[in-house]
């Protein structure tokens, strides 16, 4: 079997190199005023609760979306990036509008739009993009690209929010905007309070409720995995993932639907221990039992995410595997949101001895993580690619995750 694909993160270094090259290639020669950048995610546990108000543990990647950036004294944007060589995103700054932009460059000017929305005075600007983020992989490259002009327009403007976790929570909620009513992407909030938030060493516990402080929806925990000798290892299996595509939006409808039937503001309002009652309550409205299994996960799946953050904190990573596989179970049978590779990652994985695997991120193909011994990441990636190899799949890539730093 052929070695496997080791999806390598640069340095910041590199990515600065790479950006200022590419700024220099594609604005005359000119530099840029600075160089930003923000990183991926993957999520330990909390899937798809983010839009239930619910909770979820996501950490950020070493794999970072860079940008160099010069502020212009017009309204004019323009774009470039490394993935769309030869091309040129331009639009003006006034005619961002929900509806009105299209292609990577909204997910851009929307950040902008959101910025001026909140209230911030932008100039308009001249940029190029390049990235180690796997595209398309489930792995957040579109917040990594919100946050990393997020972070850059905050300092060209002079905003000054991303100097605190408060700033960069407002920062976050234009990215979330910006992908929401721009991009028209209807995602919950996990990814950019991930790229935006996290830091190195910890995982992020995301508080999606309504009405808490910056404080209170973004807390760090400590998270070592190489103290307790484990590793995180992410496979993208290179199954198309498209959140665009209606299936991510009639999940999210499905819980609203549900959580109106029931009368409650969210779904986040069922206790753990009040599932068969609310179950109960739906099943007239129901014939299916489609709302009953998409309820079912998500309240489960905000109870694991609990028991996990409490297992983290108690230095007992090493015991979250079979909640890891619960959750994957929950995605697969109640949510429908797997797919057979990201099936076949999980079992493969398992069966090599990891301590618990399943799908990261919105699924519908994207990438699935594993925790697992240091001693063993070898073998688990053979045993990975040689399921893939056997079903006749595309070989995945593979990276390893250790909790990383934020968008600066
Ligand atoms: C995608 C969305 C997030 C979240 C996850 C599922 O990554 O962008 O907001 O809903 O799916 O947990």
């Amino acid at each position: 079997m052929t070695s496997p694909d080791w999806l390598e993160s640069w340095s910041t270094e590199e990515g600065g190199r790479r950006v200022r090259a590419l700024f220099a290639e594609a604005f005359d020669g000119a530099a840029p005023d600075g160089v930003w950048s923000a990183p991926g995610r993957v999520n330990l546990i909390g899937e798809h609760t983010d839009y239930n108000a619910g909770l979820a543990l996501p950490i950020a990647l070493p794999h970072r979306t860079y940008v160099a950036l010069r502020r212009r004294d017009d309204d004019v944007v323009r774009l470039v990036s490394a993935q769309a060589p030869g091309e040129t995103w331009t639009t003006r700054l006034g005619d961002v509008a929900p509806g009105a932009v299209s292609g990577w460059g909204a997910y851009v000017a929307g950040v902008a739009w959101a910025l001026a929305e909140a209230g911030h005075k932008l100039p308009g600007f001249d940029a190029v993009v390049d990235s180690c983020v796997p595209f398309g992989a489930g792995l957040s490259s579109s917040a990594a690209l919100e946050c990393a002009f997020a972070v850059a327009l905050d300092e060209v403007a002079g905003l000054g929010l991303a100097g605190d976790d408060a700033g960069r929570a407002e920062l976050a909620a234009a990215c979330v905007r910006a992908e929401n009513e721009i991009a028209g992407a209807p995602t919950g909030g996990m990814d950019q309070a991930a790229s935006l938030r996290c830091s190195a060493g910890h995982a992020l516990l995301v508080d999606c409720r309504p009405g808490l402080s910056a404080l209170e929806s973004a807390t760090r925990v400590p998270f070592d995995l190489e103290a307790a000798g484990l590793r995180l290892l992410v496979v993208d299996t290179r199954a198309e993932h498209q959140l665009v595509d209606g299936q991510y939006a009639a999940r999210r409808a499905a819980c609203e639907q549900a959580a109106e039937l029931l009368e409650l503001g969210s779904l986040r309002e069922i206790p753990a221990d009040g599932l068969p009652e609310a179950l109960d309550a739906l099943a007239p409205h129901d014939p299916d039992g489609v709302l009953r299994r998409r309820v079912q996960h998500v309240v489960t799946e905000i109870e694991r995410t609990a028991q996990v953050v409490d297992l983290v904190r108690d230095g007992r990573v090493d015991e979250v595997g079979p909640l890891m596989l619960a959750s994957h179970t929950s995605l697969r049978v109640d949510y429908e949101v797997s797919a057979r590779e990201l099936d076949l990652v999980v079992d493969a994985a398992t069966g090599a001895g990891a301590l618990g695997a399943r799908m990261t991120g919105g699924g519908f193909g994207g990438s699935a993580i594993a925790l697992v011994r240091e001693s063993d990441v070898e073998a688990v990636v053979a045993a990975v690619q040689a399921a893939f190899d056997d079903a006749g799949l595309r070989a995945p890539g593979f990276l390893l995750a250790p909790p990383s730093d934020p968008a600066s």
